[in-house]
This record gives C-alpha cells, structure tokens and sequence, in this order.
C-alpha cells in the first residue's frame, strides 16, 4: 500500500489501523447491522445471507432456496472474513473474500475435505445442528 494513503488512513481514524495486516477495505469498514434472527428471518427473502444476532453471538442467516433458513458462525474458517458479506449460489454459502463455498445445509467446506462448520435451522425456534469446525 502506498505509504501516503497509510498515512491517511491512519490521520482520519487516529490510528494506524492497518497495522494489523487488515485490508484497507475491513479497517474502514462498520460492524454491519444485525437483527436479532426472528426479526431477520421475518424479512428477508430466499437465497440471501445477512448478518444477524442468535442469543447474542454473530451468525450469518442464510436464506436457502427452498425458503428455508438456517445459521453459520459469522466467521469463515480460512481467514476470519464475515460469511454474512459473502453470498449465497443455492444452498450453497460463498465466503466474499476468498470464494470458499459450503453446502448451508450440512456446513460442509467444498475447498477443504474434512471441513465443516456448524449449521443450526433457523425459525421461530432454534433445532437442528451439525458438527462443530473441523480445521
Ligand atoms: S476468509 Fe473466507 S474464503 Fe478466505
């Protein structure tokens, strides 16, 4: 990066917040807005992820294409990005940073075998849920 644009940054959040090693896009980026997952799920349509709030940890909500819904920890196991900033292709779950994908049903990482992360339906009530993170 180019020392100048380092510098303002660093002038404009009083910090050098990219020393970190944290692209210039995450440093200057907000928290997102989450919704607790009852009120997120009343309003949003299919095959979309947002980020949501469930029993106060960050989850991404994804909306599969059946109508269906289901939670992921809001943290994708290759580099820490926001699953909730990714998108969803199906039922599948695509990581926006790096474009690993997994199966929103099963949490199953389609780049590295063995992978998973652990999925919970999502509803009125809370049920479901499959294995916790295999790294
Ligand atoms: S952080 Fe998700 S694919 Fe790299």
């Amino acid at each position: 990066m180019d020392p100048s644009v380092r510098a303002l940054v660093a002038d404009l959040c009083g910090e050098d917040v990219l020393a970190s090693g944290e692209s210039t896009q995450q440093a200057m980026r907000p928290a997102p807005r989450r919704l607790p997952v009852a009120q997120a799920v009343a309003r949003c349509s299919a095959s979309r992820v947002v980020p949501a709030l469930l029993e106060g940890q960050e989850v991404a909500l994804c909306f599969l294409a059946d109508g269906s819904t289901v939670t992921v920890p809001d943290q994708c196991p290759h580099d820490g990005g926001l699953l909730s900033d990714g998108f969803m292709e199906g039922d599948t779950l695509v990581c926006g940073r790096h474009g690993w994908e997994f199966d929103a049903r099963t949490g199953q990482c389609s780049h590295r075998s063995g992978l998973c992360i652990p999925t919970q339906v999502a509803s009125a009530g809370l049920a479901e849920g499959s294995g916790p993170v295999d790294s």
